[in-house]
């Protein structure tokens, strides 16, 4: 699929892909890059285009080696009891974070910082100890992939893992919703394809990138 192959060329050179989930789940578009790739640039972009929540997707494995949660599943509040979003059956959130060498956390190079250095630790997950490198709470959500990755569920946090392990890269991308600045509402997906052909930044859809992996990996 061309449109498939070119997110994952631009993903690969460092280069952020916009990916719409699907119609029946959110319906919404995210902007995502590489994390280690990500400058304070690239956290402004996040920020003042697209203008959701900024999060960094990890694989199961990378989530492992760092013991990352799911955090419903280590809260006792009762408001964690019952998931009632209805398109999916349960978040992806895990623990949030800064990197110890940022101040406030939140400035564009304090998040930059954060999220470039998750994405050189997920090269060496292991080499890396993640309780002296990062600090926990912090201002950027981490997300944590289903154990079969998109065979367990399709959330931009699995399709943005799933194109990230094309593109040889390290499972760990920063996604962030696009969102519409006249209504509030999500961006629509010809609004974003609008989007991406005026910035040079491919849209793909995610029942593409799944059709795609799900063939290479026959
Ligand atoms: C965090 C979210 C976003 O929807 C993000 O795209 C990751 O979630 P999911 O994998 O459920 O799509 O809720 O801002
Ligand atoms: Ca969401
Ligand atoms: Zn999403």
């Amino acid at each position: 699929n061309v449109t498939v192959d070119r997110a994952i060329s631009a993903f690969r050179a460092g280069n952020p892909i916009l990916i719409h989930d699907h119609g029946d789940r959110e319906g919404e578009t995210d902007l995502v890059y590489p994390a280690g790739d990500v400058t304070p640039e690239s956290v402004a972009r996040l920020r003042n285009d697209a203008g959701g929540l900024i999060c960094v997707a990890l694989s199961d494995r990378i989530a492992d080696a760092w013991e990352l949660p799911f955090l419903a599943d280590e809260l006792t509040h009762s408001a964690t009891d019952c998931d009632h979003r209805g398109y999916d059956e349960r978040s992806s959130f895990s623990l949030t974070v800064n990197h110890r060498d940022t101040y406030t956390g939140i400035t564009d190079e304090d998040r930059a910082l954060t999220i470039s250095e998750l994405g050189a630790a997920a090269l060496k997950p292991v080499q890396v100890s993640f309780e002296t490198t990062f600090q926990v709470p912090g201002h950027v959500h981490l997300l944590r992939g289903a154990p079969d990755n998109l065979d367990d569920r399709q959330g931009h946090t699995e399709l943005a893992i799933a194109v990230a392990t094309a593109a040889n890269r390290a499972p760990a991308a920063v996604v962030c919703e696009m969102l519409d600045d006249e209504t509030g509402d999500a961006l629509s997906p010809e609004d974003a394809k609008v989007y991406g052909k005026k910035n040079g930044i491919p849209y793909v859809e995610g029942a593409d990138i799944i059709r795609t992996v799900t063939q290479s990996s026959q």
